[in-house]
């Protein structure tokens, strides 16, 4: 059996910081120590030791588009973004209402094994927003989380059923907060800067009617709702209120809308689409304080791979979303003034908690516990150039930008799926 020791780094987990060595055997940490020695080392000189990384939200397009994104291409850029698990969003053609699908991207997952993979199941049959998927068969398979991402469920006394039905199961429900009825045409945040470029705007006031909804409904259900992607002040603050109200809500925040803003769509370039859209600075410190202050649990990426064909239509015709697993680490780092151990709980073990695998993800780092761990340098710099990303897309609104914190080692289940910034597989 190899023994593998990460050496020199400074261990981060949910008991705090220090120094040391962690060796990891037959897939689990075996020994937490000082001057440890073994058959493999991984340099973790100047580098974090962290449980691994865990997004919530992740398009990896297959089966459907798989010209913008494979389950493998899109492990291969989480386990290169510090990810050991994900959570894949049930937009894909199929949607993932049905076992079978559910069944093939776990298939395609294990095949590629550079992450764990957890496909989330469909509210309603094809995100369709009429009848809703099989629950109970899905969730006795091990599905824990359930959306329409793409699409909010509209119809209110559908989403009570839903949530009636997913309190008994013990099942999360993720909702996309869109009052389509409000956002019909809509390309981008309404407000000053849409008026200025002439083009139809989404209100703030379409995604908080259903922030306000999804919390009176866990309210009355006791079930847990999981509010994705929040991009509005208004909607952090009906979280914290609701949190203050002791109520099962949840919710997650990009890094996109806690790094830019709708101005950047001055140019009309498309990168810049994404739903919800990039709102105002008031709002993007909006967000930040919601991570603060934990109102919002965890940063998820929305990693949105779109073919760089789609993105180069014009902007009403576009598809919206940005790349996001492998500049979400060093946004955080950079962009938000947390002590780093929020921001690793932020991106670890609070995700897992709401992904319910924190028995294998988001753990300790201690002897006894999965492998799953992420090396990083908090204070490399690195410049993201595009063709050099994993995903099988383009569409990052960062091209060119300067990042601090860098991605050194993933293991996942005790195999280095990453070593010094070079995937393995
Ligand atoms: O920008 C987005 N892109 N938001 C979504 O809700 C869906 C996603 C996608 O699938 O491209």
């Amino acid at each position: 059996m190899t023994r593998l020791v990460i050496r020199g780094g400074t261990v981060l987990d949910q008991s705090g910081e220090r120094r040391a060595d962690v060796a990891v055997e037959d897939g689990r940490v075996t020994e937490v120590g000082s001057s440890l020695s073994g058959d493999q080392t991984l340099d973790a000189g100047g580098c974090i030791v962290a449980p691994g990384l865990v997004d919530l939200h992740v398009h990896l397009r297959e089966p459907g588009r798989e010209d913008a994104e494979t389950i493998e291409t899109g492990s291969r850029a989480a386990a290169l973004g510090g990810f050991t698990a994900i959570v894949a969003m049930p937009n894909t053609e199929p949607a993932q209402d049905s076992l079978a699908v559910i069944e093939f991207v776990r298939a395609q997952a294990k095949r590629a094994g550079l992450c764990d993979v957890h496909p989330a199941g469909c509210i309603t049959m094809n995100r369709e927003g009429k009848a809703l998927a099989p629950f109970g068969e899905l969730a006795a398979a091990g599905v824990h989380l359930f959306t329409d991402d793409g699409n909010g469920v509209q119809d209110p006394q559908l989403m009570r059923h839903a949530l009636e039905y997913a309190r008994v199961l013990d099942i999360t429900l993720a909702q996309h907060c869109e009052v389509t009825a409000l956002t019909k045409g809509a390309v981008m945040h309404e407000g000053s800067c849409c008026s200025h470029l002439g083009l139809p705007g989404w209100p703030a006031i379409a995604e908080e009617l259903m922030v306000h909804r999804d919390i009176e409904l866990s309210r009355l259900t006791g079930a847990r709702v999981h509010l994705l992607h929040l991009s509005t002040a208004r909607s952090v603050e009906l979280v914290r209120t609701a949190k203050a109200d002791g109520l099962a809500v949840s919710a997650e925040a990009t890094p996109h809308h806690f790094t830019l803003t709708d101005e950047l769509l001055a140019g009309y370039d498309a990168v810049y689409k994404v739903n919800p859209p990039l709102r105002t600075a008031a709002d993007l410190a909006a967000i930040k304080a919601g991570l603060a202050d934990g109102t919002i649990d965890a940063i998820a990426t929305d990693h949105a791979p779109h073919s760089p064909e789609s993105k180069e239509a014009p902007l009403d015709q576009a598809p919206p979303g940005m790349l996001g697993l492998e500049t979400a680490l060093a946004l955080a780092i950079g962009e938000l003034d947390m002590p780093l151990a929020d921001i690793v709980a932020a991106l670890s073990w609070k995700p897992a908690a709401i992904a319910r695998i924190g028995d294998l993800h988001g753990r300790p780092v201690a002897a006894g516990e999965p492998a799953n761990l992420v090396v990083f340098d908090p204070s490399a710099t690195w410049t993201v150039v595009p063709a050099k990303l994993a995903s099988k897309s383009r569409n990052t609104p960062y091209a060119g930008r300067a990042m601090r914190g860098q991605v050194r080692h993933t293991l996942l289940g005790g195999d280095p799926v990453v070593i010094d910034g070079t995937a393995q597989r």
